[in-house]
C-alpha cells in the first residue's frame, strides 16, 4: 500500500487531481478532477450504475434536487441531529470533532451520542491544551433563496441523495406501476460543512454519492439484506477487483444501531492512515416515509395488488462515496516495479497504475515512434478509427522509452506504436501494461483485437 502523499503527488503530477483553487492560493480540502481523474470518476460511476442499476429488473433511476423544501431535512432528522460534537481548544483554538478524539482512544461512539458526554479526559492533540465543552455543530450547508436572507427563505445543500428518492417514492411508484420490492437509485453532490475534513478526498465538504432505497415488504427483511450484502461483495470483487483483504466488514452491535435501524454493516478499508469508513449498508425499517408522511401529511402506504395489505414501505439503504471508492482504486492499482530500460541488461523502477482494464481513464495510447508527418499520416486516422470503440490518448512528444512509463503511470492497458516498418508491412505494436509483452497486429485487425482484451 502507498503512503497518501504519493498518491496525492501522483495525481497532481499525472492529471487525476488538482488542489482546488490553486492559482489563488488554494482553498483548504478542495480538490478539482483533472482530465484522468474525471475519466476515472466516469468509469467507476458508470461501472456503479450497470452494476447496481441498469443490468437489474427491479431498480429505477432518479434524478432528484440538490436544493429541496427544508422541510425534507426536518422530516429526516438532519436539522435537529446531523451534527457533530465539536470542542475548541482553549489554548491553540483548533477545533476537534469529539467522536475523532474518541476514536484516537479507541472508543467507537458513532452512533451513540450518550457516549460522547462520559467522563473521558480529552485534551488538545496538537497542543495538550485544555479543551471547551463539546458544542453541536450543524454540517448542513445554509443558503437562501431569493433575494431576502430571513428564515423564511432558508434552505439548504442537500448533505445526501436520499431525501429526493423518499419524497419521490409515491410519484415513481404510480408512474411505473412497480410492486415491491423495488429501488430508487440516483447519483450526485452532496455538501457538508464538516468539521475536520482532510486525508485528500477522503473527507471533503462537497462530494459524490451513489445509493439506493430499495423498498420492501419488511417480511422477509434478512434475506433482502444478505442479497445486498453478497452483491455488494461481488461489487468489490469483481468489478472494482480491489484485494479482499484490505476491507473491513463492520457489523454495527445492536447497541450501537442507530434507534431506527435494525442492521446495518459499515464496509471499512484499510488507508495508508487507518481503518476507516468506504459506505455503508442499512436496514432503515419505514423510519423515513413515516416520517414523510407525518411532516407531509401525504399517505404514503403501499396497497400489495395481490394480498390488498396496505402497509408502509421498509427500506434497505447501500450507500457509496464515489471520491472513496475512487480513492481506493488510486491505492489499490498503485504498483512499484523494477522493469528493463532501453539499455541491455538495466532496470528502471516504474511507477504502474494497474486498474481494472474496464476503469482506467484511458483504454488505448496510440504512440507513432517519432513526430514525422509520414507516421502521422497513418497514426492519427488510426487514432481518429479507435476514438469510436474506446477511450484513446495520443502522445507523440519525448522517447518512446518516457512514453510508456508515462503510460504506465496513468494506468493505460494498451499502447499502440506506429513505426517506419508500419508503412509497409501494415501492422503495429501492441504493449501489454502489466506483462510489457508485445504483439505486432495488422491494423485492420487491431479493433477487434482490441476488444476481446476487454471482455
Ligand atoms: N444516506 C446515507 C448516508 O448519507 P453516510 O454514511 O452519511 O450515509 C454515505 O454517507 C457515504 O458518503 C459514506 O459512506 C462515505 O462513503 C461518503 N461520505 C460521507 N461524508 C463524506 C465526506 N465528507 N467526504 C467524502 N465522502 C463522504
Amino acid at each position: 500500500m502507498p503512503d497518501l502523499d504519493t498518491i496525492v503527488s501522483l495525481c497532481k503530477r499525472r492529471g487525476f487531481v488538482f488542489p482546488g483553487s490553486e492559482i489563488y492560493g488554494g482553498l483548504a480540502n478542495s480538490w478539482d478532477y483533472g482530465p484522468l481523474g474525471h475519466l476515472l470518476k466516469q468509469n467507476i460511476k458508470k461501472a456503479w450504475w450497470k452494476f447496481f442499476v441498469a443490468e437489474r429488473d427491479d431498480m429505477v433511476p432518479l434524478d432528484s434536487a440538490i436544493i429541496m423544501n427544508p422541510k425534507i431535512w426536518e422530516a429526516s432528522g438532519h436539522l435537529e441531529n446531523f451534527s457533530d460534537e465539536l470542542v475548541e481548544c482553549k489554548e491553540c483554538h483548533h477545533r476537534f470533532r469529539v467522536d475523532h478524539l474518541l476514536e484516537a482512544k479507541g472508543i467507537t461512539p458513532k452512533f451513540d451520542k450518550e457516549v460522547v458526554k462520559k467522563p473521558v479526559k480529552l485534551s488538545c492533540p496538537d497542543c495538550d491544551g485544555a479543551l471547551t465543552e463539546p458544542k453541536a455543530f450543524n454540517l448542513m450547508f445554509k443558503t437562501f433563496l431569493g433575494t431576502t436572507e430571513d428564515n423564511s427563505t432558508v434552505a439548504y445543500l442537500r448533505p445526501e441523495t436520499a431525501g429526493g428518492m423518499f419524497t419521490n417514492f409515491k410519484n415513481i411508484q404510480n408512474v411505473t406501476r412497480r410492486r415491491l420490492p423495488f429501488g430508487i437509485a440516483q447519483i450526485g453532490k452532496c455538501f457538508r460543512n464538516e468539521i475536520t475534513p482532510g486525508n485528500f478526498i477522503f473527507r471533503t465538504r462537497e462530494f459524490e454519492i451513489g445509493e439506493f432505497e430499495y423498498f420492501i415488504n419488511p417480511k422477509g427483511w434478512e434475506k433482502v439484506f444478505e442479497m445486498w450484502l453478497s452483491e455488494i461483495k461481488r461489487w468489490w470483487k469483481d468489478i472494482m477487483q480491489v484485494n479482499m483483504d484490505n476491507l473491513v466488514w463492520h457489523e454495527i452491535p445492536d447497541s450501537e444501531l442507530a434507534h431506527y435501524s435494525k442492521r446495518t454493516v459499515d464496509v471499512e478499508y484499510k488507508y495508508p492512515f487507518g481503518v476507516k469508513e468506504l459506505h455503508g449498508i442499512a436496514y432503515r425499517t419505514d423510519f423515513d416515509l413515516a416520517r414523510h408522511e407525518k411532516v407531509s401529511g401525504q399517505d404514503l402506504h403501499y396497497t400489495d395488488p395481490e394480498t390488498n395489505e396496505k402497509f408502509l414501505p421498509h427500506v434497505i439503504e447501500p450507500t457509496f462515496g464515489i471520491d472513496r471508492m475512487l480513492l481506493v482504486a488510486l491505492l489499490e492499482a498503485y504498483h512499484e516495479e523494477e522493469a528493463p530500460t532501453a539499455e541491455e541488461g538495466e532496470t528502471d523502477k516504474r511507477v504502474v497504475m494497474k486498474f481494472p482494464k474496464h476503469l482506467a481513464p484511458y483504454q488505448v495510447a496510440v504512440l507513432p515512434l517519432s513526430k514525422k508527418e509520414d507516421l502521422a499520416k497513418v497514426s492519427k486516422p488510426l487514432a481518429t478509427d479507435l476514438r469510436k470503440h474506446f477511450s484513446v490518448d495520443y502522445d507523440e512528444t519525448q522517447s518512446i522509452g518516457k512514453r510508456y512509463r508515462r503510460e504506465d503511470e496513468i494506468g493505460t492497458p494498451y499502447c499502440v506504436t506506429v513505426d517506419f516498418e508500419s508503412l509497409e508491412d501494415k501492422k503495429v505494436t501492441v504493449r501489454d501494461r502489466d506483462t510489457m509483452k508485445q504483439d505486432r497486429v495488422a491494423i485492420e485487425e487491431l479493433i477487434n483485437y482490441l476488444k476481446e482484451k476487454f471482455i
